[in-house]
């Protein structure tokens, strides 16, 4: 458990996890250069201390860009990750109000907000502008007020202006419609730079209504303590590097795009709400946090690997009890596609499995069943079961015209997609068709 992002990165530091840029960096490209190659090359994370144009800050980058990264942010072993996450996800420790906090050492309310003085990077070479992408939001439902996290990207509008791309699939979208329904906005805080248990707990899959400070609480194994904001009715980090307090403007939409987009692809301008800034808090010598989306493997994609391997896991396990792995895959952007291997005792068992995973709504467009003599993160060993255990005439199923996300370039429609499940699993009779061949003594050769 850390107590704040800073004293994560002391130990990242101590890992060889974190490396300070000393060289001079523009936070147009550069930063984001940075990220891809050290995402590219299994780490470390990055500390930019020399902005250009912006002297006293420092910019932090790929705090996430690999698993590894991601399992020691929360303190369990790489190996045992989705195990660990599954406990930890249920966990639920409330949060801790506290009156006083080093996010508030510095504040500039009203007419003193000025996004132009952050360093928020533009990233990729057809981003329409900078983007804040790593914040965690905080919102409230507008009639029960539980709250909710998540990440949003945001672009600059102007000095006190943002958008905030949460479509309506998302918690945070529907809070923003629910309040326009009474002709209000939402508010909504966006904590940067906070530790890693926060950011990870924003990502759970939890149903709507279960207020994910919970989660993170869980997730660190202590309750995350709260301050509230100087200007909107909302609790935040009172370790955070930086709030961003705001209300959304009802009915307003703004263009918002192209950005490279997790897909690994440009996404189109999309309509979104428009948030005005009321405040903005932050530390002494603020540490800004970006993160970068894209081809992947990148932060926004290694960050979604566990809140959704989880709920495929208990998904699965509803149907069959004996789950030996179940891995989304990274060029399925850790969203769109994943391989099940379970341990069969009825047949058809892995067409229920696909169905139900399909049906989940939670991106998912292909899905790929094993024996769990296979391990799904091997593409030989799911190569070799698809050969040898699958006939696409009556094993493979079409799902046509699912929910799926938005940024799908695929898609013939906004949020439909034709759904693919392959049961690669061996028919329960004569299995001994399927058996793997197998030499006895291998283990003993100590000659290779
Ligand atoms: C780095 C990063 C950036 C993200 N950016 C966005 C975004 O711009 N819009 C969006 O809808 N989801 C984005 N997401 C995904 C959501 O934060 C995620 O799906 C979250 O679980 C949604 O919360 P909800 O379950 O409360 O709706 C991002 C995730 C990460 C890790």
């Amino acid at each position: 458990m850390f107590d704040d992002l800073r004293s994560y990165l002391s130990y990242l530091e101590g890992q060889g996890q974190l490396r300070r840029v000393k060289e001079e960096v523009e936070v147009k490209f550069d930063i984001a250069a940075g990220i891809r190659k050290t995402s590219d090359v299994e780490g470390p994370a990055l500390l930019f201390e020399n902005v250009k144009g912006f002297p006293g800050w420092r910019v932090l980058g790929g705090l996430f860009a690999t698993r590894k990264l991601v399992a020691l942010g929360l303190g369990v072993p790489q190996d045992q990750m989705l195990e660990r996450y599954l406990t930890l996800e249920d966990k639920r420790i409330p949060p801790e109000t506290v009156s006083s906090g080093p996010v508030k050492e510095i504040k500039w309310i009203g007419a003193e907000v000025d996004l132009s003085k952050l360093p928020i990077v533009t990233h990729a070479s057809k981003d329409c502008g900078p983007y804040v992408t790593i914040g965690v939001q905080v919102g409230k439902d507008p009639e029960t007020h539980i709250r909710n996290l998540s990440i949003h990207r945001m672009l600059v509008l102007g000095k006190d202006k943002l958008s905030l791309w949460a479509p309506a699939d998302h918690h945070l979208g529907r809070m923003i419609l629910k309040a326009e329904e009474k002709n209000r906005g939402l508010e909504v805080a966006t904590a940067i730079g906070v530790e890693p248990a926060l950011v990870i707990g924003s990502q759970a899959k939890v149903p709507y209504g279960i207020d994910e400070y919970h989660v993170a609480g869980g997730l660190r194994g202590a309750a995350v303590k709260l301050i509230r904001c100087e200007t909107i009715d909302v609790e935040v980090p009172a370790f955070a590097e930086i709030v961003i307090e705001g209300v959304t403007i009802p009915g307003e939409r703004v263009a918002d795009g192209p950005y490279g987009e997790y897909p690994g692809c440009y996404s189109e301008a999309k309509q979104a709400p428009v948030l005005k800034v009321t405040a903005i808090t932050m530390r002494k010598n603020p540490i800004y946090q970006t993160a970068l989306t894209g081809m992947p493997v990148t932060e926004n994609h290694t960050l979604i690997e566990y809140g959704n391997a989880a709920v495929v896991y208990r998904e699965v396990k509803k149907i069959v009890p004996e789950v030996r792995a179940v891995n989304m895959t990274p060029g399925g952007t850790f969203r769109h596609h994943v391989v099940v291997s379970i341990k069969k005792r009825a047949e058809n068992e892995g067409r229920n499995v696909i169905l139900a995973l399909l049906a989940m709504g939670i991106g998912l467009k292909q899905v790929i069943v094993v024996d769990h003599d296979i391990d799904p993160f091997d593409p030989m060993q799911v190569d070799w079961a698809m050969a040898t255990r699958f006939q696409a005439d009556k094993d493979a199923i079409i799902v046509p015209r699912i929910a799926c996300s938005t940024l799908d370039p695929s898609c013939p429609e906004n949020r439909v997609t034709a759904g693919l499940g392959i049961d690669a699993t061996a028919p329960m009779k004569e299995r001994w068709r399927f058996e793997k061949v197998e030499i006895p003594g291998v283990d003993k050769v100590k000659y290779l």
